[in-house]
């Protein structure tokens, strides 16, 4: 079955096809990334802008690149929320358009439940890797969500922990601002801290309410007030400007400050607070796997610290193998969109054209008009 995903929940308008949940045969993403780097963030106006010149070229590219003709595509799958309202929008109705013109079965997808989804993906030429052994803990972490889920089937999620604060992607999105280090903060943050030495500067790691939970908004201020001796002075002018576009300051810095160290220490702080939480889950839970989704794994300390103390902590015999999918199945896609689809085509999940966006869909739900 030839499933044809469309996303449109950020900025990122993106449009795929996937064979039986599995097989990416397309996989196009237009990014509004430049658009971003100049206002230091997400500008949810523009991003629907941005999204409504976007959508018809993004999903004509992905059914020319799948080599399938439109007859061939066998149902539409969308990303019904969470996200930014407007952006929303223009996917959904741009599915709804396709199912009605090309009357086929449409399907509402929560894009929190895709990033976890793109575990199950294969990309051509890609390395053939058997689909993940359940039940399986997965840590979902990407600039608006950071959740830790119990997967005991495909496709079924059960929360066990979040964030009671800012997501991980945002807290490295306002370190790397408060460093000076410019957007998206993740990547800038990772090779602003190569070279550098974690340990070289104590910064906290939060005590929360729920075992599973996590926070980050006092490790920014912590960073903040570290960095604080090694920055210069604001001059007037950069002051009045901040009041009116604060986004747009970028602090300065004494010559030989230890931007490596502090990058270093800050991304060790989050890693720290995402392996601790996530190898708790996944002794309490007995694992078999442990999932890593969402734009945050593309960090390779992360990656490298979670295979490490998973290694540590489980007998060879009851260790949880951890994986992530492909980075380009990390970031927002809609790949992923389109194999959940699958998965919730086969429990007969479609929708109807009344169907709506939900800006605020939790996870483990889909939203009805
Ligand atoms: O999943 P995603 O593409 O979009 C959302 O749905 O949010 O995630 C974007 C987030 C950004 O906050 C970005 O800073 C973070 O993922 N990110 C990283 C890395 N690459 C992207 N964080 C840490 N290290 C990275 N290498
Ligand atoms: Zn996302």
């Amino acid at each position: 079955m030839n499933i044809l995903g469309i996303e449109t929940s950020c900025d990122e308008t993106a449009a795929a096809i996937v064979v039986d949940g599995r097989d990416v045969l397309s996989n196009v993403i237009s990014s509004q990334i430049d658009l971003r780097r100049v206002h230091g963030g997400v500008v949810p106006e523009l991003a629907a802008r941005g999204q409504i010149q976007a959508i018809i070229p993004v999903v004509r590219a992905a059914v020319a690149e799948s080599g399938l003709t439109w007859p061939e595509v066998d149902a539409i799958a969308f990303t019904q929320g969470p996200g930014l309202a407007g952006s929303l929008l223009v996917g959904v109705n741009a599915a709804k358009s396709l199912a009605m013109s090309l009357s086929r079965p449409l399907i509402a997808v929560n894009h929190l439940e895709a990033h976890v989804y793109a575990n199950w993906l294969a990309l051509p030429r890609g390395v053939a890797s058997d689909p993940p052994q359940l039940p399986a803990i997965c840590l979902l972490v990407s600039g608006g969500h950071t959740e830790l889920l119990l997967i005991r089937q495909r496709g079924e999620h059960e929360v066990l922990g979040r964030t009671i604060d800012d997501a991980a992607g945002e807290a490295f999105d306002k370190g790397a601002r408060l460093l000076g280090l410019g957007y998206p903060g993740g990547p800038a943050i990772e090779a602003a801290a190569r070279g550098g030495d974690p340990s070289a500067f104590s910064l906290p790691r939060a005590v929360v309410p729920g075992v599973y939970d996590f926070s980050f908004s006092g490790l920014k201020t912590a960073l903040l007030r570290t960095a604080g001796p090694f920055r210069l002075p604001d001059e007037d002018t950069e002051r009045v400007l901040d009041t009116i576009f604060p986004i747009h300051r970028t602090p300065r810095f004494h010559e030989h400050w230890p931007v490596s160290d502090l990058a270093a220490s800050f991304e060790e702080a989050i890693v720290d607070a995402l392996v601790s939480r996530t190898q708790l889950a996944a002794g309490d839970t007995g694992a078999r796997s442990i999932l890593i989704a969402g734009g945050v794994a593309a960090n390779r300390r992360l990656r490298h610290r979670m295979m490490e103390e998973t290694a540590g902590r489980f007998d060879e015999d009851r260790r949880p193998a951890v994986r992530w999918p492909d980075l380009s199945l990390c970031t927002d896609n809609a790949a992923m969109v389109a194999g959940l689809g699958f998965e919730l085509y086969q429990r007969g999940r479609t929708v109807g054209l009344e169907a709506d966006a939900f800006p605020r869909l939790p996870i483990g739900s889909v939203g009805s008009a």
